[in-house]
């Protein structure tokens, strides 16, 4: 039998091949993965507890009734607040960032940009959910954190992964070395690695959009979605960026938010939707673009909660939606 690695595991022997790293940014990733077992935890119970329902409201035991995307907010704050690592937080349940207090009187060396609780839609029937997280250095330790230390272009960003809560739970992460991903053992309670060095296929017969809202589509996109159809591709679409890019990572493909009448920049935020997700992608051999042919990891942000396009998935797949981009726009590209 092959010997089980775990996540703690793998992080400290990753640490041992690189001496140089300070061993900081591994307990921050350990962190992490403390966190998501927590969130798992309430998630895997969501149905049982009647933790569901609106904010604020009591459930059966009097017990204040509290969302799920709040509960996960809450939790991976005080985690990534408790581990020492992390100076600020950017989330999207949060509209200013979260200045971390120092801990010990120790400077943090790292900011966290995150979706505690990717798509809540279908937390109340059970269906897939996810974590995303980034994690960027701080660059100029001599200024003080605000949220303008966290507009830094995604090929800054120096660790990103999402935890996907679905019929098993996975945490796939990347540190710019390749891509690893970690079943959850529930009987021993650990992240298991179970994909390493996970590699996104060059095609794929899965697309992935919300085509209802094909006739809100610019040209160049109801073309291209026309393209797949033709194709015979299958239509895939969970409403969970992490569910859906999750699929495409190992079964080939490619998911696509765009520009919408009610969305003109995208609807999906770029520090903690976009570039986390671009990032893992990438280093899996994967390609991740916005509608305006621009690397997703290389779009300067200006604001922290910022929208974007995002087309994401095979090489292949994405290479050929630039040129239908190309071929039918009538915007400059
Ligand atoms: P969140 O639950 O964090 O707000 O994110 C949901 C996002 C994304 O995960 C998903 O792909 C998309 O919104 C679904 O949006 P539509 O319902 O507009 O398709
Ligand atoms: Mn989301
Ligand atoms: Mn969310």
């Amino acid at each position: 039998m092959s010997k089980i690695t775990t996540l703690d595991e793998f992080i400290l022997h990753n640490e041992n091949l690189h001496p140089e790293s300070t061993g900081k940014l591994s307990s921050l990733l350990r962190d992490i993965g403390v966190a998501a077992k927590i969130v798992n935890r309430e998630v895997n119970k969501a149905g049982l507890v009647n933790i569901l329902g609106i904010e604020g409201s009591e459930n059966f035991t009097g017990d204040m009734v509290q969302k799920l995307d709040i509960f996960a907010n809450e939790k991976m704050i005080s985690l990534l607040s408790n581990s020492g690592e992390c100076a600020a937080i950017v989330s999207e349940e949060n509209e200013e960032m979260i200045s971390v207090p120092k801990v010990k009187n120790i400077n943090a060396n790292y900011l966290v940009a995150m979706d505690p609780l990717d798509g809540s839609s279908n937390i109340d029937v059970n269906v897939s959910v996810g974590t995303i997280f980034g994690i960027y250095k701080i660059q100029d330790e001599n200024k003080e954190v605000t949220a303008e230390s966290f507009l830094q272009k995604g090929v800054e960003v120096i660790a990103a992964g999402y935890v996907l809560y679905g019929t098993s739970t996975m945490l796939v992460y990347t540190t710019g070395n390749g891509v690893n991903g970690f079943t959850l053992d529930p009987s021993i309670g650990e992240f298991c690695l179970s994909h390493p060095n996970i590699k996104i296929p060059d095609r794929g017969n899965y697309y992935s959009v919300n085509q209802g809202y094909y006739l809100k589509f610019d040209v160049e996109m109801r073309r291209y979605i026309d393209y797949c159809s033709d194709l015979n591709l299958r239509l895939r679409y969970i409403g969970s960026m992490v569910s859906d890019v999750h699929r495409m990572l190992f079964q080939g493909g490619i998911f696509l938010y765009p520009n919408t009448r009610k969305y003109p920049q995208g609807k999906l935020r770029l520090l903690y939707e976009c570039v986390p997700m671009s990032m893992v992608v990438e280093q899996a051999g994967g390609h991740a673009i916005n509608t305006k042919l621009e690397r997703i990891m290389e779009v300067q942000p200006v604001n922290i909660h910022q929208r974007s396009t995002i087309v994401i998935g095979s090489p292949a797949m994405v290479k050929e939606m630039q040129e239908f981009i190309k071929k039918y726009t009538q915007h400059e590209v």
